[in-house]
């Protein structure tokens, strides 16, 4: 078959060096552009030196016309709330769009506005965009040009509460989510938390209840419900590098046991090539998921509470592995191409 032609837009990002890679081992992929702000002109493998001799594309502009013409599917790894003022742009083209950034996600305008703090720039596409979350959206996925890629803590949460809330086994309004992630999920700009004397040997909650995901979390978990799910989401940042585990304590509707809701997880994500769902009491360990994506999940149940864990690599499962699992959905080609 012909090489699908891939362009990135913010290639010069953590999300954009974790495409690379990816299509770099994908039998059917060609990198057409890699569209940079501040880099243009330099060999893509002079920012990331392990490409050298495998990735010396030369960066180049955000040049519209030249990108749509010269691509199937193109990727867009830009910080929220500059998404949306450069994606409009490409919307009038055959090409495929897949967004990592959450200017997307969210289905109307004023929860936007309330997670990000100020108006969205393009309300008028919001409606047109399909979460990406191939567990969960597949066929809806398989059938869209525009694809919304979830966040990377929404990922693991979603995916761990999903067979359980499509079931109706646990109360909705009860559920608290308590979240490491390592320090690569605030991107390649440095913060001052995030710097290496602040956060080396340190462990602390931030934006508690208050993190931008939590209104994405909500959304998704409501329609997997079928009706209003409330979190309380506690973020916190480990000194990792990468990796994101995710500690969930709900109530359960009724009496169950392991065993039972281990079945249910198994039946659940059978066909799902990148969940695993833990057996004999064990539990996801971020090492055994970064650099994968994989999402690994375990349970135990203890009383009437159901206690969920998730684990999954930020950049891979959380980001550009998801999206190029969501850009084999859109094409027709076998989900794990280059994935595995
Ligand atoms: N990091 C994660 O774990 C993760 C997980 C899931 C989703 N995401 C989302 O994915 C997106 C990319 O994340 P990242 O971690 O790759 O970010 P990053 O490392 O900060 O990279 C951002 C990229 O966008 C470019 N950029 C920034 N402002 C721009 C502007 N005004 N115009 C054009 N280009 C601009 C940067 O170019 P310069 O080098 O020139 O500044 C850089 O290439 C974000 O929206 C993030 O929230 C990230």
């Amino acid at each position: 078959m012909n090489k699908i032609r891939v362009s990135l837009v913010g290639a010069s990002g953590y999300t954009g060096l974790e495409l690379v890679k990816i299509f770099l081992r994908h039998p059917h992929v060609e990198i057409s552009n890699l569209a940079v702000r501040s880099d243009v002109g330099r060999p893509f493998s002079e920012l990331f030196p392990a490409l050298k001799g495998r990735c010396d594309l030369i960066c180049s502009t955000i040049d519209v016309s030249r990108i749509i013409n010269e691509s199937d599917v193109i990727f867009f790894g830009l910080p929220h709330k500059t998404s949306m003022d450069i994606i409009p742009k490409f919307l009038d083209s055959d090409c495929k769009i897949i967004d990592l950034s959450a200017d997307y996600r969210l289905n109307n305008e004023e929860t936007y506005k309330r997670a990000y703090g100020i108006n969205h720039s393009d309300k008028g596409h919001l409606s047109e965009f399909v979460y990406g979350l191939p567990e969960f959206n597949r066929e809806k996925i398989r059938q869209t040009n525009t694809v919304a890629n979830p966040g990377c803590f929404p990922t693991g949460i979603e995916l761990a509460l999903m067979p359980v809330l499509q079931s109706g086994l646990i109360k909705t309004d009860s559920i608290l989510v308590d979240s490491k992630t390592g320090i690569s999920g605030g991107g390649k700009t440095p913060q001052p938390a995030f710097h290496f004397p602040e956060s080396n040997e340190n462990v602390a909650a931030y934006k508690v209840a208050s993190h931008q995901h939590e209104p994405e979390i909500e959304q998704e978990l409501s329609k997997m419900a079928g009706k209003s799910v409330d979190i309380v989401f506690v973020p916190h940042l480990v000194p990792m590098t990468r990796g994101i585990y995710n500690t969930i304590y709900t109530e359960l509707t009724g009496h169950l046991v392991s065993g039972d809701l281990q079945e249910l997880y198994l039946n659940h994500y059978k066909n799902e090539p990148f969940v695993r769902v833990m057996e004999n009491g064990n539990v996801p360990e971020t090492k055994h998921v970064v650099y994968t994506n994989y999402c690994d999940i375990g349970m135990a149940v203890s009383g009437n509470r159901l206690i969920l864990m998730s684990a999954i690599d930020n950049l891979i499962k959380g980001a550009s592995g998801q999206a190029v699992q969501n850009k084999n959905v859109m094409i027709g080609l076998d989900e794990t191409l280059g994935l595995n």
